[in-house]
């Protein structure tokens, strides 16, 4: 695992976006898992400058796809905290991403269990993905595999931890708002990407961060699957890093 550690929270989304626009430059239209959270925000902002028209050595990501780690289910379709909806607003538009590219499970399907199947099934049909960014929750969890999840798991429906409930609530205008289950690519889906990237700032992070890096492999702390990817990059700042 390589670990890079950055002075500022800035300074993580600036290395991790340009670990990002060196896959796109490689391929044009790479398969790029993305990840929602607050984590991720400032690489996300960091690729759009390095896609804006008129910026020297641009990257194109108008053939790239993106499919996302998860999705809550329940939520009327167009809710603005959906994952859908968060990955058209920060990822897709900025980017000058193609909507048509642009993928995330469907938690509003009649059948929630079939549409996680066939999320699987897509990741697959686009030659699986090359590098999947993850942030991480403060119980460890990724995607929204939470602990005690299996570690070979697929994507399929899950019930959302009451702190990971907690930890949400901020988006929504009352705790009971956050929905109670969602659809998450599995620890086993996610392990499958041909490069795992994990992003994390502050020293909420901490904790999680020394379990996932320097603990053992365990479904505890599902992060910890970074330990057995072969090509897995952790860039964090020196708050997340403090539990070392
Ligand atoms: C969310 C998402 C995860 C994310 C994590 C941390 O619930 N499902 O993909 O990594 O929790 O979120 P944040 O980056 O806002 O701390």
């Amino acid at each position: 695992m390589e670990i890079i550690i950055t002075n500022t929270p800035e300074e993580v989304g600036r290395v991790a976006a340009d670990l990002i626009a060196g896959v796109v430059r490689s391929r044009a239209d790479a398969v790029l898992g993305v990840a929602t959270g607050s984590s991720p925000l400032a690489t996300y902002r960091r690729l759009a400058e390095l896609s804006a028209p008129g910026t020297a050595d641009r990257v194109d990501f108008s053939a790239v796809s993106v499919f996302a780690l998860d999705e809550y289910v329940g939520l009327p379709d167009g809710h603005p905290e959906s994952y859908a909806a968060v990955v058209q607003r920060e990822i897709v538009n900025p980017l000058g991403i193609d909507p048509a590219n642009a993928h995330v499970p469907d938690g509003s399907a009649a059948d929630v269990d079939a549409a996680a199947a066939e999320y699987d099934l897509a990741i697959a049909h686009a030659g699986g993905i090359e590098l999947q960014l993850l942030g991480i929750g403060r119980n460890g969890h990724v995607g929204f595999n939470e602990p005690s999840s299996s570690l070979t798991s697929r994507t399929r429906v899950k019930t959302l931890a009451p702190q990971t409930r907690a930890d949400n609530a901020r988006f929504f205008d009352s705790p009971d708002q956050v929905p109670v289950h969602c659809i998450t690519q599995g620890l086993g889906t996610i392990g499958d990407a041909r490069r795992l990237l994990l992003v994390a700032q502050g020293v909420d992070k901490a904790d999680a961060i020394a379990h996932v890096i320097e603990g053992p492999l365990s479904s505890r702390w599902p992060g910890s699957i970074l330990q057995l990817h072969p090509h897995a990059t952790v860039v964090i700042d020196e708050a997340a890093a403090s539990g070392l």
